[in-house]
């Protein structure tokens, strides 16, 4: 049983954030517009993760908990623009490694029992990883996967809406610094067409990137995320930016069923 945070510590890590995000703002003289970006996806994380968790029927106690996962899970974003003006792992560091380092050189969970302190820093730790690892059982399972759904829920948002308004003019912070060549990577195709999400060592291009978003319908795990996916028509809307290649179709017809079945299991 996870012990609870407190009303008076949810203010607390609340007023904390927007004062450490604060702290950021010249972001070590780069354009601040990715730490804000950064900042408005976590506060919209913490809303995903509140549907969820209610979807599931997660008490009072139980929601402030997975908000405080949902308002830690990137707070190593921060740093890690201020340092490497990229929010790409691969150039720089592990965000959710870097993440549960800020936490603890902060102290901001001081006060709270062990139990707790772990549960939060095991969510922040694996939100980012392909897999969960086995051992992670119980409600630490399930806090995590409420994270990762919340967290996929709002990139599809920012993503999507960041491609419909895209002019000509990039943003290389969501593009994680990928080369917009044309084609895709037949690894990455394989990936979807065999039923599994797209591992991030085939992504090659911003191509291969959207079929890696489109593939995290096979990382979902709860209706709500279903639902939520559907409603916003967040795949069709990726694949509008996709080239319309034979391949490219198939995948995303195996994607599209795979999420038409769920959608029937939940009805
Ligand atoms: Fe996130």
């Amino acid at each position: 049983m996870i012990e609870t945070i407190g009303e008076e510590k949810w203010l607390e890590l609340r007023t904390w954030f927007d004062e450490y995000v604060q702290s950021f703002a010249d972001a070590g003289g780069r354009d601040p517009g990715p730490i804000d970006l950064k900042k408005r996806h976590t506060l919209r994380v913490c809303g995903e993760i509140t549907g969820i968790g209610r979807s599931i029927g997660l008490n009072r106690e139980e929601l402030r908990f997975a908000e405080t996962i949902a308002l830690l899970h990137d707070i190593g974003r921060f740093e890690q623009y201020a340092a490497f003006g990229t929010f790409a792992d691969r150039k720089s560091v592990n965000h959710a490694e870097l993440g549960v380092q800020v936490i603890r050189k902060t102290g901001i969970l001081n006060g709270l029992s062990g139990a707790v302190v772990s549960a939060v820093e095991t969510a922040v730790s694996c939100h980012n990883k392909a897999d969960l690892p086995a051992e992670l059982d119980g409600r630490d399972r399930t806090f995590a996967l409420t994270l990762r759904d919340a967290d996929k829920l709002d990139i599809w948002k920012v993503v999507t809406d960041y491609y419909s308004q895209r002019d000509g003019s990039r943003d290389t912070t969501i593009e994680l610094d990928l080369p917009d060549t044309p084609g895709v990577s037949e690894a990455v195709v394989k990936d979807l067409t065999e039923r599994r999400f797209v591992r991030s060592e085939h992504v090659r291009n911003l191509n291969d990137f959207k079929l890696l978003q489109i593939g995290w319908v096979f990382d979902i795990h709860f209706e709500y995320t279903v639902r939520r996916l559907k409603e916003k028509r967040y795949l069709e809307l990726i694949r509008a930016v996709l080239p319309g290649d034979e391949s490219v179709e198939s995948a995303f017809r195996v994607v599209a069923d795979h999420l038409e079945t769920r959608s029937a299991g939940s009805a």
